[in-house]
């Protein structure tokens, strides 16, 4: 039996998109390693979140904050939450993100191309750049970035760049910041099997033609993975959680595919 503090005792973790899915499930794991958490979402379902760690996870403790993150005041408003409640910024997940649309590319419109690149890019970006600063001032910080294998995908054009630009700005930014003892990492989930979704990722009701395109994703997903199925939040959140952590203090600027054998 090992004993000692919890991993992320006393640590200053932000998790973006934590109202549900991959970014609660880190959430919850991360409170119960006594992390001290800024949890950030639109939707107002992660103030349940918040108060289900309050109540239930001993050391680890949470605040909400209800912000758009696919806006650069939205990143900055949650960062500086979170510096005025903790006085730091240890840990920085940028989690949310997800395609919108399954189709392929030619039936993509231009508003659609431009709500895909905002979902899985701009708060990546944006987080980044929010989190930075204080990490920098600190002397010292981690940030995780939530890509996907989906960087090779059937039907989700939009979403694979903005992934791939996420994969790129980790790499780049890690070069930048390695001698400031600031890693940047990220994870590359797979398919990942969840409860149905609370807060969907669109609004319009699925047509059977969506519904096909939506199962070729499926089995190629499957395919792709050498495991062949999907994987589970807590497979996902393990990973996010190495890298967001002290043992992972000589890696950065990788990106960890976690998709049963499916690089992206
Ligand atoms: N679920 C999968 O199979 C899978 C696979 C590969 C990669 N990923 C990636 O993992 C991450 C999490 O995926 P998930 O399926 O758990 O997500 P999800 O769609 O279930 O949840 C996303 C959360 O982000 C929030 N959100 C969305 N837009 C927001 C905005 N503009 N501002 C603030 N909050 C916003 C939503 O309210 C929601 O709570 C995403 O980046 C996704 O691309 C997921």
């Amino acid at each position: 039996m090992t004993t000692g503090k919890p991993r992320f005792a006393g640590k200053s973790m932000v998790v973006t998109g934590a109202a549900q899915g991959i970014g609660r499930q880190v959430a919850l794991e991360a409170a119960a390693g006594g992390a001290h958490l800024t949890l950030v979402d639109r939707s107002p379902l992660v103030n349940d979140v918040a108060r289900q760690i309050n109540s239930d996870y001993g050391q680890g403790q949470a605040i909400a904050v209800e912000a758009n993150l696919e806006t650069w005041a939205g990143n900055e408003e949650a960062m500086e939450r979170a510096n005025r409640m903790y006085g730091c910024i240890d840990i920085a997940i940028n989690n949310v993100g997800g395609a919108i649309w399954m189709k392929p590319f030619q039936n993509f419109d231009e508003d659609q191309l431009i709500a895909e690149i905002n979902r899985s890019l701009y708060p990546t970006l944006w987080g980044c750049r929010a989190a930075l600063p204080y990490m920098i001032e600190q002397g010292r910080g981690a940030i995780v970035n939530v890509s996907s294998v989906a960087t090779k995908g059937v039907n989700r054009v939009p979403y694979s760049a903005a992934k791939g630009a996420v994969n790129a700005l980790t790499a780049s930014l890690a070069l930048e910041v390695g001698t400031k003892n600031i890693r940047i990492n990220a994870v590359a989930p797979g398919g990942t099997t969840a409860p149905p979704r609370a807060v969907p990722r669109g609004t319009e009701p699925l047509s059977a033609q969506d519904k096909i395109w939506m199962q070729e994703v499926v089995d190629q997903t499957v395919h792709s993975s050498h495991m062949k199925r999907y994987g589970l939040l807590r497979e996902m959140s393990a990973a996010i959680l190495f890298l967001a952590s002290d043992e992972a203090s000589y890696i950065t600027g990788t990106v960890l595919p976690v998709g049963g054998g499916d690089q992206g």
